[in-house]
């Protein structure tokens, strides 16, 4: 039952890449595809992270503790989503035009930004299996909270993007908002419990 699911969530997930590639070969995509390509690939990627950032809370609140491992699974869409994003920018976009890609990245802000959250999120990917995890120890948990940095990038990415219209971007940052202050409330009260703790000690 619980395979099953996991295939399911996994399938689901791969529903958006599916149905761009159909599009993609049907010439359905608009009068621009390439763009039509870069835009829905890079709102996946910025909609796979906010999921994994949410299941933590979610498990907490509901005590559901079988939500676990998708974190790590819409984690890892988002870094396939964010791959094909890049992709379809060197390859459609800029045409492996390296010189003007390298350009882009030093020179235009909104490239700069979205490449530093790509990396990231190409850390937390290979840093994100159960080996890595035993290795990494302690470090584990602070390199994984690069995650929320990524998705702060991925959404000044956006706001850079859109301009003037900030609809998308309010929508996005106001799914973001709640998660970034829970998992503040949760740093300063595992922090507060920790300061307790220790002048305990050393009253004993
Ligand atoms: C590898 C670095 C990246 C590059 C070079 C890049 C480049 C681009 C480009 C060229 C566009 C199309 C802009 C346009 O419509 O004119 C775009 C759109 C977008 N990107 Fe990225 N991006 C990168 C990483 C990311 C990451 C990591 C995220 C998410 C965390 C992201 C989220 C988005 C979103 C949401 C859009 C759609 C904007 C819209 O709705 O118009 N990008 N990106």
């Amino acid at each position: 039952m619980l395979t099953a699911i996991r295939w399911l969530v996994f399938s689901i997930s791969l529903l958006p890449f599916i149905s761009l590639l159909c599009a993609a070969i049907q010439d359905t995509l608009g009068p621009d595809p390439a763009d039509t390509l870069a835009i829905e690939t890079g709102v996946w990627t910025l909609r796979f992270l906010l999921l994994s950032l949410a299941i933590t809370p979610l498990r907490e609140l509901s005590g559901w503790v079988r939500l676990v491992p998708y974190r790590r699974t819409f984690g890892l869409f988002a870094l396939f989503y964010a791959s094909v994003h890049f992709l379809t920018y060197i390859v459609f976009l800029l045409q492996f035009r390296w010189l003007e890609i390298f350009d882009d990245i030093l020179d235009r802000p909104y490239i700069t930004v979205g490449f530093l959250s790509f990396l990231i999120l190409v850390v937390l990917g290979c840093t994100s299996s159960k080996v890595m995890m035993r290795k990494l120890g302690r470090r584990w948990k602070k390199i994984h909270t690069l995650v929320y940095l990524a998705n702060i990038l991925g959404l000044i990415h956006l706001i850079w993007i859109l301009r003037t219209d900030l609809t998308e971007a309010v929508i996005y940052g106001s799914i973001l908002l709640p998660l970034l202050i829970y998992r503040a409330y949760k740093y300063f009260v595992a922090r507060r419990a920790k300061a307790g703790l220790l002048s305990r000690v050393d009253m004993a």
